[in-house]
């Protein structure tokens, strides 16, 4: 609970309008995408970094958690406020402050959504290439405290190919700038790179410079539908070792398609097992070349089917299926186990055959789809309350085995609450103490979202 006192200096901070404490506000602000849940004791609207500074710095002196949140899009937790707390709602921030055409490179808030700061950069003949699934939504802000990766990662990389240079709010009041507007810069210990993917345990981002790229020229995107499941995983794989980067390389299996084809009522595949959407992107004649060989490759390893989808529109109609499988799963059961392992890429089919012999062996509802080229799997265990207990041993299995095959236990939602009990199994102790100490340094008095990454 946060005192009276408390209350009325955060209203004095960022003004009465902006220090919401209803139960009907805090109820809109106790969760993220996970639907785990926690009241906070009262959300601050901030609008500037030094309104944050102060917060935190009466945070320090009272001893109250703050838990910064972009749209509660998050997929581990990390917005949760699960020890209560002030919630920090970054949405007020929300500017795109420049797109420079000469330097290649936009400077926003934290509360900016993605695929405005996409549209934007675009409209200049330019391209923001990170794409999470959710990007209609999701913020900047959350995109760089989770290290958000996406459908275009395969050739692009993830968020933290493209951050340039931040402004943070430290734990401890202070603001700072990291990184520069440059595309180099070895100035001191990488800050930049610390910040991005802490989860929010360790600054506010309150001001994020991106690089860009020219928009290439054109896109290309097919989608071929397989009978049996294996030979999608199979074909994806041959596409990558064919030498042919795609700018995105997505996974889809049967269960998650039927329930997408549902969602949507749309009848995508004809009843197929599984799906491959392979975009490519260049000059003509290369996306051309290149897509006429991954229709070849999919058609030879078993696609019963390969659509290109050659306007604007057809392709719309494919990536909206692809981004609405995550809430289309919830209409299957009434929870969902999701983890997101990544393997390298070369492990896809092992791993994939493993988490099949897992759910039949457990005998649990669990579906596959997700970034394919990157190796990484979004395992999703659709259950009932009853179930949850088998599921947990499934994820520790699962966990296993991608552990095995070098792969990671999560590749871009993060640790958050969902995960930090298996954090150890990746990480070495020692590893685990150095990642405490840099907490503890930054964050003495462990104010700033905790509860999170660390059991
Ligand atoms: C996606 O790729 O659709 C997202 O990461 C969300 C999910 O895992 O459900
Ligand atoms: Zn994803």
């Amino acid at each position: 609970m946060l005192s009276p006192s408390v209350l009325k200096e955060l209203a004095r901070i960022v003004g009465p309008a902006h220090l919401l404490a209803s139960p009907e506000e805090l109820l809109v602000y106790s969760y993220d995408a996970t639907r785990q849940q926690s009241l906070p004791s009262a959300v601050a609207r901030p609008a500037s970094s030094q309104e944050i500074s102060k917060i935190l710095m009466l945070a320090n002196r009272e001893r109250f958690p703050v838990v910064p949140r972009g749209a509660g899009t998050g997929m581990s937790g990390g917005s949760v406020p699960v020890m209560g707390g002030l919630v920090l709602s970054l949405e007020r921030m929300n500017a795109i402050l420049e797109i420079n055409e000469e330097d290649f490179l936009a400077v926003v808030e934290p509360g900016a959504i993605t695929g405005d700061l996409q549209s934007a950069v675009e409209e200049k003949g330019l391209f923001y290439p990170p794409d999470p699934a959710s990007s209609r939504f999701c913020t900047m802000g959350g995109n760089v405290a989770e290290c958000a990766g996406g459908l275009r990662a395969v050739k692009y990389g993830v968020t933290k190919d493209y951050v340039l240079g931040l402004e943070v709010v430290l734990p401890t009041g202070e603001i700072i700038t990291t990184g520069s507007r440059t595309v180099k810069s070895v100035a001191g210990y990488d800050l930049t790179k610390l910040i991005i993917g802490s989860e929010g345990t360790l600054g506010v981002v309150t001001k994020i410079i991106v690089k860009l790229l020219p928009l290439p020229e054109t896109v290309r995107t097919l989608a071929a539908y397989f009978p049996r499941a294996d030979d999608a995983a199979r074909a994806a794989s041959q596409i990558l070792a064919g030498r042919i980067v795609p700018r995105a390389l997505e996974f889809v299996d049967e269960t998650a398609l039927r329930a997408v084809e549902a969602y949507l009522k749309e009848d995508l595949s004809a009843g197929a097992a599984a799906m491959l959407l392979v975009e490519v992107d260049g000059p003509a004649e290369t996306t051309k070349r290149e897509s006429d060989r991954i229709g070849d490759i999919m058609m030879k390893a078993g696609a019963s089917r390969v659509n290109r989808a050659d306007t604007p529109e057809e392709r719309e109609r494919l990536w909206k299926a692809r981004r609405s499988i995550s809430p289309a799963l919830y209409t299957l059961k009434p929870k969902k186990v999701n983890e997101d392992i990544v393997v390298p890429r070369s492990k896809i089919v092992d791993i994939l055959r493993e988490i099949g012999e897992i759910a039949r062996r457990r005998n649990l509802l669990i579906v596959n789809f997700g970034h394919a080229g990157d190796g990484n799997i979004h395992t999703n265990i659709l259950i009932d309350d009853a179930e949850l207990e088998r599921a947990e041993a499934a994820v520790k299995e699962i966990f296993g085995a991608t552990l095995r095959l070098g792969g990671s236990i999560t590749g871009e939602h993060g640790i958050g609450t969902a995960k930090a009990a298996y954090l150890p199994m990746e990480i070495r102790p020692e590893a685990l103490t150095a990642m405490r100490r840099i907490k503890q340094a930054l964050d003495p008095n462990n104010i700033l979202n905790p509860g999170k990454i660390f059991l």
